[in-house]
């Protein structure tokens, strides 16, 4: 039987962890799990804790084998490593937890039908949608203000086509997600990138930059809230700012907030769309899913909003979607009855965020990181390591598209751990390596050894 012919209960466990390089991990639910038989200088490194569990309904610590699913974090990464070097996949933004029971059995249920044609409604899911962002976020949604799309892409690619003409362009402060430089291909649309400051622990948005980059030709602005891969969860004050500025250059907003549920403590998400003026939000479109929240990527599910019809209308004219059976079954279970599961997933993952942090800083000195307000992924700072292995100097003659492409290689050869580099996020992503940070901690500490291990030597 074949990995994902198995059931979940009964996946293929201890090859993962073989593959994984874990030698000994008592994996019973709700336990803290003790990892034998590593390095050296794991070894020192373990007496740091892994935060105890809280009494939760829901199991995020034993392991969650995806190997073998077809699965992008874990399966895509070996076939570039074909000596068996790869062993952790820390890269794309998914989440190793099993998924929420209710999706499941909203799945199982439909399945019963053995009949898979057009699909007749999406009402259902326009009502979780409505409600969720009301209830948590309050924003005050009607139905016609949402289109419901099959991801963040198509909407984003439909609103760079009806915003941003040929020949015009579109400004994003950086570092940012790597794929909208893919929804600009799409849309046959130039990016202009418009650096960060790193004050004090954190990026900041330069507004003398990105205001002397708001020239004619600018026609839109993407917005990342939170901001993937820095963590920015932008404040009322910040996104007003930036909203006020596009306003009085002409440039309209496209706000992405797939990552608006996952925020840390302390911190608060703003919808673009609840900003206190009028005239911001109607020069705006919002883009959401839920993808991200419960880790439903691949069922491809999203919306856009915008409180203006006008604005909305012409994105409306670019785009077309396609849903699927099954993505809508999934998203709607999780929008009526995922909240409870969503919560201790965020609980447990903002847990994991500060128990790295306390690591990094106690046991990687070389490497910078501050804990993120938001999202699961964190941006770490490997500059002084990659200019150690002399990343800069090697990555050509390599055949490698960047310094941090070098260094990523180097890593999975020293560590076995595979990370994302900064080069994809634009200007201030040199130095960079992008990880995630929703899987079993159990996992984490192991990375987090591996990588010590491998930094600490050069
Ligand atoms: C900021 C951001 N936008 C969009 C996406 C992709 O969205 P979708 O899969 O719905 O097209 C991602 C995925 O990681 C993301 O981080």
């Amino acid at each position: 039987m074949s990995n994902n012919q198995q059931s979940s209960k009964g996946l293929d466990r201890r090859s993962f962890m073989k593959g994984a390089g874990m030698t000994a991990i008592a994996g019973a639910a709700g336990t803290v799990a003790s990892v034998a038989g590593t390095t050296a200088s794991a070894q020192e490194s373990s007496s740091l804790d892994i935060p105890k569990l809280a009494n939760g309904k829901y199991d995020f610590e034993t392991i969650y084998n995806r190997v073998g699913s077809n699965c992008a974090r874990w399966d895509s990464p070996p076939r570039n490593y074909p000596g068996g070097e790869f062993k952790f996949g820390m890269g794309v933004a998914s989440m190793d937890f099993e998924c929420a029971p209710c999706i499941t059995e909203a799945l199982q249920e439909r399945i019963n039908h053995h009949s898979w044609g057009y699909l007749s409604s999406t009402e259902g899911l326009r009502d979780g949608i409505l409600r969720w962002n009301g209830e948590r976020h309050g924003v005050d949604l009607a139905p016609e203000m949402v289109t419901i799309s099959d991801g963040v892409y198509p909407g984003m690619i439909a609103a760079m086509r009806a915003f941003v003409p040929r020949g015009s362009k579109l400004l994003l402060s950086t570092p940012a997600y790597t794929g909208f430089y893919s929804m600009a291909s799409a849309a046959n649309v130039e990016i202009i990138d418009s650096e960060m400051k790193y004050v004090n622990g954190r990026y900041e948005i330069d507004y003398d930059d990105l205001e002397a980059k708001m020239t004619p030709d600018v026609r839109a602005m993407i917005v990342c809230n939170p901001q993937n891969p820095t963590g920015n969860v932008w404040t009322e004050e910040e996104l007003l700012r930036v909203g006020r500025l596009c306003l009085e250059h002409n440039i309209i907003v496209l706000s992405d907030e797939i990552h608006s549920d996952v925020i840390r403590r302390g911190h608060k998400y703003t919808p673009f769309a609840s900003l206190p003026d009028e005239a911001v939000v109607n020069n705006s479109v919002s883009f959401n899913a839920i993808s991200k929240t419960f880790n439903l990527a691949a069922m491809k599910n999203a919306y856009y909003y915008s409180k203006s019809p006008v604005t909305k209308g012409r994105v409306d004219k670019y785009h077309r979607a396609e849903l699927s059976t099954l993505g809508v079954v999934a998203n709607e279970a999780a929008y009526n009855h995922g909240a409870e599961w969503f919560e201790e997933a965020n609980a447990y993952m903002d847990d994991t965020h500060s128990y790295i942090e306390s690591y990094v800083k106690q046991y990687m000195p070389t490497v910078g990181y501050t804990k993120n307000e938001g999202t699961y992924m964190t941006f770490l700072d490997f500059s002084k390591t990659m200019e150690s292995v002399g990343a800069k100097e090697m990555f050509a003659s390599h055949g490698k598209a960047s310094p941090e492409h070098y260094f990523q290689d180097w890593l999975v050869h020293n560590s076995g751990v595979y990370l994302n580099p900064g080069f994809g996020y634009g200007a201030g992503g040199a130095g960079h390596m992008r990880m995630n940070i929703a899987s079993s901690r159990v996992v984490i500490k192991e990375v987090l050894d591996a990588m010590a291990a491998a930094v600490n030597k050069v």
